[in-house]
């Protein structure tokens, strides 16, 4: 029996792999709707464990399973109570006796890990304290399409290096474009992940000042200032309030910048309303490619390009 092929980190995967899985994203966006668009995952089930809420993600996920001819079956945490009920290695082995595969937002990341490492089935993460790959699959589609090839552009993150940025200097050391991470010195990258800079040689720089990250930039990146988990929310809106993407800020960033953010957004926080709802924008784009960029890797777990 073939090793099932998780998707547990954009950094587990080569350069020409994420690159297939962008093109795989865009196709699935281009057949979209269309007549005789292919259900590839002809029966195929998903199951969907939830330790946090979610919007994009589980519907996403739901959509494209049922548009790839497959279904799906969600698990709240109430419900499958993981690592609770039971030994995470016992629920690893008895759902992939009943679905095909598993995706798991976690709020350890080591759960994710852990339930791989006994699944007889592809896992994956959809969001943990460490990271969000599916996001950042979703974000590059979208650099991609408005930027084309992301390797020459420069990605500023300002604000908590949190589990999405932490998917973004995976993708940068990947991909070979830059990427800036603006932030307070308490919120920012931490050895474990600095360690992995350097050993990638990842063009990823950390600076004080969020205008010293956007200079030019061809794209500004921001998230919550409060991720799920996180408790002190009070401190980290007073100690994050300088590194907001405001119109002052994105008139430093290159002319044709674009914005990203990976919702849900809280305007006057993170970012503005001019600029979330303004013409560099791209964050309902950004949204709906979870869809696409979803498709492809569901298709690549589950069997298409295993040579890949
Ligand atoms: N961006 C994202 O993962 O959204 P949800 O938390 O709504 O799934
Ligand atoms: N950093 C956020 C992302 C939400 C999609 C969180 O973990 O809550």
């Amino acid at each position: 029996m073939t090793a099932p092929r998780h998707f547990l980190d954009i950094d587990a995967l080569s350069a020409g792999q994420l690159r297939a899985l962008l093109h795989m994203g865009a196709a699935a966006k281009k057949a979209w709707r269309q007549p005789g668009a292919q259900t590839r995952l002809d029966g195929a089930i998903l199951a969907m464990v939830f330790e946090k809420p979610s919007m994009r993600t589980r519907v996403s996920f739901e959509v494209a399973m049922h548009e790839l001819g497959g279904g799906t079956i969600v698990l709240k945490d109430e419900e499958i109570g993981l690592g609770r009920r039971e030994p995470l290695s016992d629920t690893a082995r008895v759902l992939s006796r009943y679905v095909d595969a598993i995706m798991v937002r976690a709020n350890a990341h080591s759960t994710v890990v852990d339930l791989a490492a006994h699944a007889g089935v592809p896992v994956i993460n959809g969001l943990t304290d460490r990271s969000h790959p599916c996001q950042v699959m979703a974000d590059l589609m979208t650099l991609a399409e408005r930027k084309g090839d992301v390797s020459g552009c420069v990605v500023a993150w300002c604000g908590d290096c949190n589990n999405v940025a932490t998917s973004w200097v995976h993708a940068a050391g990947r991909l070979g474009f830059e990427f800036r991470i603006a932030a307070p010195k308490s919120y920012g990258p931490d050895a474990q992940l600095m360690a992995w800079v350097e050993e990638n040689g990842a063009a990823v720089h950390v600076v004080d000042e969020a205008r010293d990250a956007v200079a030019g930039a061809d794209c500004v990146v921001t998230d919550t200032w409060v991720s799920m988990g996180d408790k002190d929310g009070a401190q980290r809106r007073a100690d994050l309030q300088p590194f907001q993407v405001n119109e002052e800020l994105m008139a430093r960033a290159g002319g044709d910048a674009i914005f990203l953010h990976c919702l849900p957004a809280h305007r006057g926080e993170e970012v503005s309303a001019a600029v979330i709802d303004g013409p560099q924008s791209a964050v309902f784009d950004e949204a709906e490619n979870r869809l696409h960029a979803q498709k492809a890797i569901l298709q690549w777990c589950l069997g298409e390009n295993q040579t890949s």
